[in-house]
């Protein structure tokens, strides 16, 4: 049975109002989904205007080919994984945009499509690739990774209290049976955390399923390796909006943009720059936006959303920037 794509954007007042959307300029949407952010970015560009939406995920492509049809003649999707937006554009002859989106993680059609693995509360063969054509599924990371592997996946990327426990316990079950769907994995993790803390971190699945998942798809790496490569994708006055969903995804998004607005690495006690590290240009959040009341209400699943975004600068003032910080000017 075919399973409706059902997503609400989230943050979406705040990313339209932050991408500085002109008519006639080019922007990336980078986690397409069911194109709920690009159908709104497409529908305000004119004649010259252009939007290149990417998703790894198959279904998303299909959904949002249909849900952009009516936008289609300033539209190109193409099915990849964003890390390689630098490539796309060269392949499209295309050598600057005005915006770049991305809204990571999950789908709520991922989640709750029962064929997709994403989900605890659901007996699911365990999957959770977005690339349906992906080369490591949950099924082998649980299947075939050492204690050691596994507790460093369920420490670094669930912040799982009892990773070390879990992973034990993950290493012993499988020798009698192999790891097949959802359910075999909650029974592991319920059957390793003590009872009285079961509840007390909200449901004791979520971090070793959150944990498994970036680990399947790499989230982390692909992020961490290819904002600098994004960024160096726009053009002067080009904004950057990247909607995180949990700390790690945001720490890296925080420390990747403070970063390129100082690269400076020279030591805090000289008295003027001397590295001549020049920046890519300015944060525009020095906090992160966050959804409003109303938006809360309506979508329990923007509930730990934030929209981080990043301006580029042009040549011309990264170098005064520059010649201020080494005390030139
Ligand atoms: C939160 S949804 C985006 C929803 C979209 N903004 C909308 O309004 O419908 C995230 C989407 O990004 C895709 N995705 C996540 N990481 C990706 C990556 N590294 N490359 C390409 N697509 C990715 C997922 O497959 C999913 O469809």
């Amino acid at each position: 049975m075919a399973v409706e794509f059902r997503h609400i954007p989230v943050l979406f007042r705040e990313v339209m109002d932050n991408l500085n959307i002109r008519p006639d300029g080019i922007y990336v949407d980078g986690t397409l989904g069911g194109a709920g952010h690009s159908h709104e970015i497409a529908a305000r560009l004119t004649e010259g205007g252009r939007l290149i939406g990417i998703d790894q995920d198959r279904d998303a492509i299909a959904a949002a080919t249909e849900h952009l049809s009516d936008v289609s003649d300033r539209v190109a999707i193409v099915h990849d994984n964003y890390e390689h937006i630098p490539e796309i554009l060269r392949d499209l002859g295309i050598e600057g945009v005005d915006g770049i989106l991305l809204d990571l993680g999950v789908s709520s059609y991922q989640l709750d499509n029962p064929a997709r693995g994403f989900s605890y509360n659901q007996d699911e063969p365990l999957d959770m690739r977005m690339d349906q054509e992906g080369p490591v599924s949950a099924k082998d990371i649980l299947n075939t990774w050492d204690a050691a592997k596994l507790t460093r996946i369920l420490r670094d990327y669930g912040e799982e209290k009892f990773a070390s426990r879990i992973a034990a316990n993950i290493v012993k079950e499988r020798q009698t049976k192999p790891f097949e769907t959802t359910v075999d994995l909650v029974k592991v993790i319920r059957a390793s955390i003590p009872m009285r803390m079961q509840e007390k971190f909200g449901n004791p699945c979520k971090r070793t399923f959150q944990a498994v998942r970036i680990a399947c798809n790499r989230e982390l790496d692909v992020l961490n390796d290819n904002i600098d490569r994004i960024t160096d994708c726009l053009n002067p006055g080009g904004r950057l909006c990247i909607i995180t969903f949990h700390s790690l995804e945001d720490r890296i998004v925080k420390n990747a943009f403070r970063r390129n607005e100082n690269p400076c690495t020279c030591p805090p006690e000289f008295p003027v720059c001397v590295c001549g590290k020049m920046p890519k240009g300015r944060v525009i959040t020095k906090k992160p936006i966050t959804p409003s009341g109303e938006e809360l209400e309506n979508n329990k699943r923007s509930a730990s959303s934030k929209l981080r975004v990043f301006e580029k600068i042009s040549e011309e003032e990264a170098r005064e920037i520059t010649d201020r910080r080494m005390g030139r000017k």
